[in-house]
């Protein structure tokens, strides 16, 4: 969809070309990010894309065209664009922001509101919205709003420099979530650039690793990246959990469950004080098959014979199969349980262990 071939950019008076000879292809349907250090040519790489920025060299097409020939409104057109700091129209409601593009284009009242309408609910925002400005949104709906204007003539590629970088984690990490459910809607070409590596795996198909002057140290699926790096530069980009970032991507379903402590009612003290040395913890569960009660500790069994009479305690974490390992691993760390308990909805399936999971990260 987008093939980049030697692209050079040196901008004037400078020594060093900001962009040097990078070749890059971007498969339809696909999101790439751009990562790597401050300075590397992240944004200018992405503006010589729909040339908010003219290369110096080399060629760039878009579906199979040569942006250099095209005019630049018309290749402005398929391709929708989130600047770095979000960039809104201050002096513009949040309505008028996002009919920017439909209403250079010259669309009709009608289709222009209908538009703006669908795509304030595509971004989840109250339609309310649409006639505050900017400076009344908070960090994390103003990105939104970005995200919905760079939308609105449903163009096939989206260019996004930066697109959560205003917002703190928890907004950011729903913002992400809500264009990976956007993206599995609409399926656009992506060009995404951060310089925040868990964010590039979280939501990268492949990787584009950079370092200074627009160098391509490594480009591949995140769990390549993350187990295989190609050199020094990339490891040491990467940092040193990169095994644990690698469980991110892993699913608990991915790994040998453990059946667990895991006692019937009818069993004895006895019973139950070896199966908790035998795990070489204090507390065991009261179940059987895919029913889990809950747990006691080894201080509830005092003035019990058999497990007939335990008040048991409900799982704080349960995770599903399809959490991540590093959810997994997070709730053994947190809880001191040692083990974490896996459900399918009220189906109990197994234990997470350390054991299984950091099988995971040595292979
Ligand atoms: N208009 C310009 N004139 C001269 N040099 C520029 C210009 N724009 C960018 N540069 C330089 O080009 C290099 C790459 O800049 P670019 O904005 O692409 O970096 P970046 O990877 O996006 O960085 P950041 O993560 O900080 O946004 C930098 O050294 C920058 O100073
Ligand atoms: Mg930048």
């Amino acid at each position: 969809m987008i093939e980049l071939t030697e692209v050079t950019k040196t901008f004037p008076g400078t020594a060093k070309p900001a962009v040097d000879r990078l070749t890059l292809r971007i498969a339809e349907g696909e999101v790439v990010v751009l990562v790597g250090p401050s300075g590397c040519g992240k944004t200018t790489t992405l503006k010589m894309i729909n040339r908010l920025i003219e290369p110096s060299g080399g060629t760039i097409t878009v579906d199979g065209r040569d942006v250099l020939g095209l005019q630049a409104h018309e290749l402005r057109r398929g391709i929708g664009y989130v600047i770095q700091q979000i960039g809104l129209f201050p002096h513009k409601t949040i309505g008028d922001n996002i009919a920017t593009v439909p209403n250079l284009l010259g669309w009709d009242k009608g289709r222009t509101r209908a538009r703006v309408e669908e795509l304030v609910d595509l971004v989840e925002l109250p339609v309310e919205m649409l006639d505050r400005y900017p400076g009344e949104l908070s960090g994390g709906q103003r990105q939104r709003v970005g995200v919905a204007r760079a939308l609105a003539a449903d163009p096939p590629v989206l260019l996004m420099d930066e697109p959560f970088g205003a917002v703190d984690p928890i907004v950011r990490a729903n913002l992400q979530d809500e264009l990976l459910s956007l993206q599995s809607q609409l399926r656009k070409t992506i060009v995404l650039v951060t310089h925040d590596i868990d964010e590039a795996i979280k939501l990268g198909d492949r990787v584009a690793i950079l370092s200074e002057g627009g160098h391509l140290e490594q480009y591949a699926p995140p769990s390549q990246i993350l187990s295989d790096p190609a050199n020094p530069f990339v490891a040491d980009f990467l940092g040193s959990d990169r095994g644990i970032k690698r469980l991110s991507l892993i699913p608990i379903s991915a790994i040998q469950l453990d059946p667990g402590p895991v006692l019937p009612r009818q069993a004895t003290k006895g019973e139950a004080v070896e199966m908790m040395a035998r795990y070489g913890i204090d507390w065991a569960a009261i179940g059987q098959g895919n029913e889990l009660e809950g747990w006691f500790t080894a201080d509830d069994l005092a003035g019990h014979d058999t497990l007939e009479n335990i008040n048991t305690r409900d799982y704080q974490v349960r995770l599903s199969p399809e959490d991540s390992l590093r959810e997994a691993l997070d709730a053994v760390i947190t809880s001191h349980t040692a083990v974490a308990a896996v459900f399918d909805g009220n189906r109990y399936l197994g234990m997470a262990t350390v054991d299984e999971i950091s099988r995971e990260i040595v292979q």
